[in-house]
């Protein structure tokens, strides 16, 4: 059982890591494998609209980069966790284009547009922002649950979280780093039930 988490900050110490970390404490203690991707780190180019990963379930994505160990993990894996910090309302440009790069799951063969990934898994979503308003956030963490949604991943919960701007902020947020960590356990938990 292996719980798979995508951090869209290009800080690997920063708020969404240190959120994402404490959920994946919680995952392992539920018995879960975990892998964190920093695609910041990587080297993940954007989607060219090729079209042939789309002719069928297996052809794949053509581009050769790092993208295609994100696209493994995201196929072994039960649950699935995206973070990101708020940029400019929205995620950052790191984590959509990990996103855009996810339309490879699709497939039109038969002439039918469908989903090309096999079963049911379950997910969560970690954003951080550094405003202390909180519509934001839960907007942004709400979209997250709809691109989950859309890869058959039912959302359990999300931590959006404001006032975290420099990246040791969330550290020294004791609430966060506990519902972070629940928030992991009952992912093993929910995972564990759908192998
Ligand atoms: C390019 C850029 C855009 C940002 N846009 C926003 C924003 O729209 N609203 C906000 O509250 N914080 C904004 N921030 C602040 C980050 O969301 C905040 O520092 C967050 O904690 C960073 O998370 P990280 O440590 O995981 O990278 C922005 C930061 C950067 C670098």
């Amino acid at each position: 059982m292996e719980v798979v988490a995508i951090s869209g900050s290009p800080r690997p110490k920063g708020n969404t890591a240190t959120l994402i970390e404490a959920l994946l404490e919680g995952a392992r203690e539920g018995g879960a494998k975990t892998t964190r991707f920093d695609p910041a780190q990587m080297r993940i180019e954007d989607c060219t609209a090729g079209d042939e990963c789309l002719v069928s379930p297996e052809a794949g994505c053509r581009i050769a980069d790092d993208m295609q160990q994100i696209y493994d993990g995201l196929r072994r894996a039960q649950a699935w966790v995206f973070g990101s910090p708020v940029y400019h309302a929205h995620v950052t440009g790191t984590l959509k284009r990990v996103i855009d790069r996810t339309y490879a799951f699709y497939t039109t063969e038969g002439g039918e547009w469908r989903l090309g990934l096999e079963g049911r898994r379950c997910g969560a979503v970690i954003v951080v922002q550094a405003d202390s308003e909180e519509e934001t956030p839960r907007r942004v963490a709400e979209y997250l649950e709809q691109i989950l949604r859309a890869y058959n991943v039912d959302p359990l919960g999300c931590v959006a979280a404001s006032n975290l701007a420099e990246p040791g902020d969330a550290a020294a947020r004791p609430d966060l780093l506990d519902r972070a960590r629940e928030l992991g356990r009952e992912l093993a938990g929910e995972a564990a039930a759908l192998r």
